[in-house]
């Protein structure tokens, strides 16, 4: 895969997107190289967080390839949206949590890519936007749904509608990021937030981003029903058992095993 990086660090993997001539933006063999790679993150059963970033000094990802697009048929067209949605769905749906450390453009696609992400962080030179209707078409991976519900429907509208793009205080205010970081302080700050997550109980955690995930999308009647099932479900791990062990003896708890 030369289109994106997988580099591994313990418990905390980078994923960087590995484009920077074109500003890191995918294509249908950047998609696939990010497909694998959350293929291979899922595998390794070590890795408790994902990190994802952008290659090169300007960008996290500039939107899909408008070279590619360009010449897309209808039929085409919807392939490309699907095989998109699909890649980024896979993100979303990843059992670990994955944080986007936003370093540059983050637009159309880009915008897209990390709100499928769990957590965004941002450098302040990041930049923010849906400007597809400018180029004639509407966002296609995910951004008319993403966006809504993490900003609300009324911010999200002016966004995609004008096609104007936000700075970094901007997607702070709007709560579109969590925090904002000078540039050389963003990679360490998303490492650090890695590794306050991997040293928590694993099962816990994923079970914490299930019972969020699948419960949003459900009444809260059957919402809460997943958050039983999950919580009961740490009852039958090691880590539950030495965590409340350890507080009970007023003791560190020892690393967690993800058992
Ligand atoms: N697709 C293809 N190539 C892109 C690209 C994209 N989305 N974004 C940037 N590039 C390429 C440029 O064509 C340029 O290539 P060349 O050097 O070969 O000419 C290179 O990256 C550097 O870009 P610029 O020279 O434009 O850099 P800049 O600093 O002047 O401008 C920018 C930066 C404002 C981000 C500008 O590149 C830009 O506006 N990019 C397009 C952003 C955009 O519209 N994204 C949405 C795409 S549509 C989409 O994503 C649909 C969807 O939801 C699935």
């Amino acid at each position: 895969m030369t289109h994106v990086l997988l580099e591994k660090n313990g418990q905390v993997a980078i994923a960087t997107v590995n484009r920077p001539n074109a500003l890191n933006a995918l294509n249908s063999a950047v998609l696939d190289d990010l497909n694998e790679t959350l293929d291979a993150v899922a595998a390794d059963e070590e890795i408790r967080v994902l990190v994802l970033t952008g290659a090169g000094e300007k960008a996290f990802v500039a939107g899909a390839d408008i070279a590619e697009m360009s010449t897309l048929t209808k039929a085409e067209a919807e392939a490309f949206g699907k095989k998109g949605n699909d890649v980024f769905r896979k993100l979303e749906t990843l059992p670990i949590p994955v944080i986007a450390a936003v370093n540059g453009y983050a637009l159309g696609g880009g915008c897209e890519l990390c709100m499928a992400c769990d957590i965004r962080l941002c450098s302040d030179t990041a930049v923010f936007g849906q400007p597809e209707t400018g180029l004639g078409i509407t966002p296609g991976f995910g951004g008319t749904q993403r966006l809504a519900r993490l900003i609300g429907a009324g911010m999200a509208k002016q966004m995609i509608y004008s096609g104007k793009n936000i700075k970094a205080d901007e997607a702070y205010r709007l709560g579109l990021v969590n925090a904002v970081y000078p540039k050389e302080e963003l990679m360490p700050a998303a490492q650090k937030l890695a590794l306050s997550i991997a040293s928590n109980a694993p099962i816990a955690v994923r079970a914490c981003k299930q019972a969020i995930n699948e419960g949003l999308d459900a009444p809260m009647d059957e919402a809460i029903v997943i958050e039983e099932r999950l919580f009961g479900s740490c009852f039958e791990t090691e880590d539950q058992r030495e965590g409340m062990c350890a507080f009970l003896e007023k003791r560190k708890h020892e690393p967690y095993q993800n058992r």
